[in-house]
């Protein structure tokens, strides 16, 4: 069964535009939305600890390990500040993905062949510490074989590509590529999330992408939660998923 681990950094962009620096104080509550996407059937909270805290704060990634019942899906960029608290908060699994300064959102995948040798100390210390690893990349086989040499246990593709071109040409293209990646990071032994850009109108391409564990999907359920609220988004996007099969 496919899962779903639902990024709520949009929950607390929501927060810090009117309540930074009173976080404890200020709607809409973080940890209640976890809990509500809990309550749905999601099976992992995601966010995303940013270097700049343009969203997520230290406090809640320490308030959600403690207080919610499914995994704790922690994003971080590999750098050794974030990496210090990754390490006392013991999430389940930590994605690692590139970070840019005067990015809106993550844009595109890590690149695991130029930062083989910073990557390897870092996975080494949190797969030590019993925290599972993935790498948030593109479907190019390189990057998936810098994933295997690395032994990465999971790899998280990136489907921004996929969303930004479905209905044109190219998109195709886009999907041949992430059945590609996810074949081949399946067959050298690597476990396989997806995410970015994925969304209620294109879940069905994402049908067609073999050995998936796990999607991670923020913006669409977090917007899609203005006119439905947050439990039913869930509930709609886990109810899509249901006809995946492996
Ligand atoms: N996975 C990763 C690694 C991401 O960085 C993001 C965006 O923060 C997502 C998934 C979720 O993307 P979206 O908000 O487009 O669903």
């Amino acid at each position: 069964m496919l899962k779903l681990g639902v990024n709520i950094d949009h929950v607390a962009t929501l927060r810090q535009a009117r309540y930074k620096g009173r976080e404890d104080v200020g709607e809409p509550n973080l940890l209640a939305a976890a809990l509500t996407c809990e309550k749905a059937g999601a099976h992992c909270i995601t966010v995303h600890l940013r270097e700049d805290r343009r969203h997520i704060q230290d406090r809640d990634v320490f308030e959600l390990r403690e207080k919610i019942q499914t995994r704790l899906n922690l994003e971080m960029a590999n750098i050794q500040e974030i990496i210090q608290i990754a390490l006392r908060v013991k999430p389940d699994i930590v994605c690692i993905v590139p970070e840019r300064h005067m990015e809106v959102t993550t844009e595109g995948g890590l690149n695991a062949v130029r930062q083989e040798k910073y990557l390897a100390g870092t996975i080494g210390r949190l797969l030590d510490a019993g925290i599972e690893v993935s790498l948030f990349i593109t479907a190019d086989p390189e990057q998936i074989r810098a994933a295997a040499r690395l032994k990465s246990p999971f790899i998280e593709l990136y489907t921004g590509g996929l969303a930004e071109t479905v209905g044109t040409p190219r998109e195709e293209k886009e999907l041949e590529r992430l059945i590609a990646g996810a074949q081949l990071a399946h067959e050298l032994g690597i476990k396989v999330n997806a995410g970015h850009g994925i969304n209620y109108m294109n879940m069905d391409r994402i049908y067609r992408i073999p050995h998936l564990v796990e999607l991670n999907i923020g913006h669409s359920i977090i917007s899609r939660a203005m006119a439905t609220g947050l439990e039913e988004a869930v509930r709609q996007m886990l109810k899509l998923m249901e006809p995946y099969s492996l």
